[in-house]
């Protein structure tokens, strides 16, 4: 039997938190997680609070920090730009690639994620490959061949090592934002067929240890039962991870059962 896989919940701060608001929020995390054990997580701060996160967390194993973006260039005359060797610098450990609102708001293209997602493993930071269909598409029925197209897109051609750095979130685009969160059936649904799209790509083996998110509207109530499906591991929380107490009942939701 494979181990189980260990949960992940990770908070999307996306826009939203000064550098100075960061440590009032750790302090109140740590404590409210202190006594929290066997699960992963981490803090997805904007670029600029990610140096006064670093400051604070140090190297520490129990909260990791991640990013919500880097570019798909090393270095360089590209005015703006974050690189993933910035970001290790910084003891960044995740990236989140291909958030649908990059995709959407700032025209990020399969390719451009795939690129991305390269630069991110060879940096050494495991990227949070962020997929998921819109309203509309589910209404026509299209959810599986987006998600086909967006996984095959960034995943198809990289070597078996790469893949299991990589950590899927299914992120229904209807569902971000919008008090709208998929039924736990819907999500593991998806989550499986995900798996099952990464068994193609990278083999069982790497498929059966590979996590796969979900996000969506996450909150305290909806996390426990979202996390109990077989293929639902983690949680990619936006709003609700912007108070350090109520995101810390999602993280107490991701403790396995003893
Ligand atoms: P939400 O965002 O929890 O606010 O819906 C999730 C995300 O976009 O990662």
């Amino acid at each position: 039997m494979a181990l189980p896989r260990k949960k992940l919940v990770a908070g999307n701060w996306k826009m939203n938190t000064t550098p100075s608001e960061v440590a009032p929020y750790l302090e109140t995390f740590r404590k409210e997680i202190e006594e929290i054990d066997g699960v992963d997580i981490a803090l997805i701060p904007p670029f600029t609070g990610l140096s006064k996160a670093s400051e604070i967390l140090g190297g520490t194993q129990k909260i990791r920090l991640g990013a919500q973006n880097l570019s798909a260039e090393a270095k360089g005359a590209f005015t703006g730009e974050i690189s993933a060797s910035m970001l290790r610098d910084l003891f960044v450990r995740y990236v989140l690639v291909g958030h649908s609102e990059r995709r959407r708001l700032y025209g990020e293209t399969d390719e451009v994620v795939r690129r991305k997602l390269v630069a991110a493993i060879a940096s050494e930071l495991r990227p949070i490959l962020c997929i998921g269909e819109t309203l509309e598409e589910r209404q026509a029925g299209q959810e599986k061949v987006v998600l086909e197209t967006q996984l095959h897109g960034a995943l198809a051609g990289l070597s078996k090592e790469d893949l299991e750095e990589v950590i899927v979130a299914y992120e229904p685009v209807w569902a971000i934002g919008t008090g709208l969160t998929a039924t736990p059936a819907q999500a593991q649904e998806a989550h499986l067929f995900i798996r099952e799209q990464l068994v193609k790509l990278a083999g069982t083996e790497v498929a059966d240890k590979a996590r796969i998110l979900y996000g969506g509207s996450v909150t305290a109530d909806t996390a426990a039962e979202l996390m109990s499906q077989p293929d639902i591991d983690g949680a990619l929380v936006g709003g609700a991870s912007l108070d350090p107490r109520g995101f810390a009942k999602i993280v107490l939701a991701a403790v396995p059962e003893e």
